[in-house]
């Protein structure tokens, strides 16, 4: 089976250094090798961390809000092409982050060649303390990786080439099939785009409620049999006890376990196309012993997770896409 890699060494869409150096890290304690010698995946693509250097502009003042926006807009137009060009060659597209950001680029990018290649849509899950969707207009903070889907849907309306007008409509997905899992830090903008476009979302009460097992059940439901799945997964859904070393760390998260779950679940429908594992900063929670270590390896088990190729349960599927 064939991976495509894309590592971004990028932390423009927010304010914490050290989350550029997240994908080395992941890359370093041996993410790629195990992917290739035990679950027997032949890689392609950006197996060394790209940094972007030539995108990023020695001044850029805030728009409409944004920080960072020409880096931003410039970097995931990058990424965009770069998860274009393994997705288009029909191969699973792994992308480590990075901070959410990113996601602008890796959705865009899947979204097309999938409209492309088998003139689908995508559906999305994406597992986050956070909803991600604030319009440059309704954050708080400035900060595009607290906007992702917004510009992924289109809900954060267009602008010029260098703020995101590159965004056409065969990069966009649907708010129809976008389903968030591990919610519980929506801030009041978001519940509001949230209500009104009637998106699936799938919180931390829901998950003690019903349990990981019938939520995912749910979600899959919700996007249908058959289509062709984007994984986002933002470290920070899992609770800080598994993740400590993340920008904007939310107690009262998911368990490894249930991270864990997820992404063997989403595998084994055989639908998934690509997977984003963000967030992961290990500069942070420096203080705390081992704290670093920890988040790298539980972003390991997430991304073996979605790739086991022998089910950790026998699970009797196999891969559509
Ligand atoms: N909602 C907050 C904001 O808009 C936090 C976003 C956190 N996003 C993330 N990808 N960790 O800034
Ligand atoms: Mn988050
Ligand atoms: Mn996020
Ligand atoms: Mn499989």
């Amino acid at each position: 089976e064939d991976l495509g890699i894309v590592a971004v060494g990028f932390s423009g869409g927010q304010g914490k250094a050290g989350v550029d150096t997240g994908p080395t890290e992941l890359i370093e304690s041996g993410l790629l090798t195990q992917v290739r010698d035990e679950l027997g995946y032949n890689l392609h693509g950006h197996t060394t961390v790209d940094q972007y250097t030539d995108l990023v502009p020695a001044d850029d003042p805030p728009h409409r809000g944004m920080k960072n926006p020409r880096a931003v807009s410039a970097v995931t137009r990058r990424i965009a092409d770069q998860v274009y060009e393994q997705a288009r060659e029909g191969r699973l597209v792994l992308t480590l982050g990075g901070d959410h950001s990113i996601a602008i680029g890796t959705l865009a990018g899947s979204a097309r060649a999938t409209r492309e290649r088998l003139g689908r849509e995508i559906a999305v899950i994406w597992v986050d303390a956070h909803a991600d969707i604030n319009t440059p207009e309704t954050s708080d903070s400035g900060n595009v990786h607290g906007m992702p889907v917004a510009f992924a849907t289109g809900l954060a309306k267009g602008d010029k080439e260098e703020f995101f007008g590159w965004l056409k409509d065969e990069h966009r997905v649907s708010v129809k099939k976008l389903v968030y899992i591990g919610l519980r830090d929506v801030d009041s903008g978001e519940k509001k785009i949230l209500r009104e476009n009637g998106i699936k979302a799938f919180s931390m009460f829901d998950i003690d409620k019903h349990g990981i097992g019938r939520v995912m059940e749910m979600a899959l439901a919700h996007i249908g049999n058959d289509t062709p799945i984007h994984l986002s997964f933002d470290v920070d859904a899992l609770d800080p006890m598994w993740a400590p070393s993340t920008g904007t760390p939310v107690r009262g998260g998911l368990t490894l376990r249930e991270g864990d779950f997820i992404c063997e679940s989403v595998h084994a429908t055989g639908s998934l196309v690509a997977v984003d594992l963000v967030e992961v900063n290990p500069r942070l929670a420096a203080d705390v012993e081992g704290a670093a270590r920890e988040t790298i390896r539980a972003g390991c088990s997430l991304v073996r997770g979605s790739l086991v190729y022998e089910e950790r349960r026998v699970i009797e599927r196999v891969h559509k896409y």
